[in-house]
């Protein structure tokens, strides 16, 4: 700009001073009309909020309250107030204190909160508790305890399979589902098995080792 010739320089300045004039004759300055966009994009809605009363319209805003809510875990009914946004995850750990199973990446990638539901291996983090009601679930905390470790759980000590420990929990129970469906392994479906779960610390040989003795230890039980 400062290149411009002074009679440039000049041009531009009346034409700024031009465009100012005719938004301030017109009555609309852009921010105007930005903000009126804004607002008769919103108006279908508010339109229709007007047709609410203030609690619907406190939960189309918010989502419902709480509900009463009871899940079947580790064979017990566990009763809760939870609103219908909350996980199973979260419903486990922070209303019933069964914190094994871990919340890591909380979008169903990492496989660190995995329980059965049925049998079947499931990312806690992606299912809402309210949706739970009618499953059997087991975490962690019902599959052995100390003293009494389940035979997974045993291999995994046996086998050194774990470093910080945090993925393991959601690894025991990965493997419970697998072996019950796979009770003959080899080395690659247990390797096929435990992809969805993933160990920053890399103890996968241990793990995978770890789940054939205790393929091995179920098959003789
Ligand atoms: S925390 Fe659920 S998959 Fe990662
Ligand atoms: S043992 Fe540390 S993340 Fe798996």
């Amino acid at each position: 700009m400062d290149d411009l010739p002074d009679n440039s320089k000049e041009k531009q300045q009346s034409s700024d001073s031009d465009e100012q004039s005719s938004r301030k004759k017109k009555g609309v300055s852009r921010r105007d009309f930005l903000k009126l966009s804004g607002v008769s994009a919103a108006a279908p809605l508010v339109a229709k909020a007007g047709t609410l009363t203030q609690a619907d319209a406190a939960v189309a805003e918010q989502g419902p309250g709480k509900v009463p809510v009871v899940l079947n875990v580790n064979g017990k009914k566990l009763r809760a107030s939870l609103e219908p946004r909350v996980t199973l995850l979260d419903a486990l750990r922070d209303q019933f204190e069964l914190t094994g199973a871990k919340r890591v990446c909380d979008r169903g990638t990492c496989g660190a909160c995995t329980v059965l539901m049925d049998g079947k291996a499931v990312y806690s983090c992606s299912v809402l508790a309210i949706d739970a009601q009618n499953n059997q679930i087991t975490t962690v905390e019902g599959l052995g305890e100390p003293g009494h470790l389940h035979p997974i759980q045993q291999a995994f000590v046996d086998n050194d399979a774990q470093q910080c420990g945090f993925c393991t929990p959601g690894f025991v129970m990965t493997t419970a589902a697998f072996l019950n469906e796979h009770p003959h392994p080899t080395m690659e479906d247990i390797k096929h098995g435990l992809g969805g779960n993933f160990c920053r610390c890399g103890t996968y040989a241990g793990m995978r080792l770890a789940v054939m003795q205790a393929a091995k230890t179920l098959k003789g039980a």
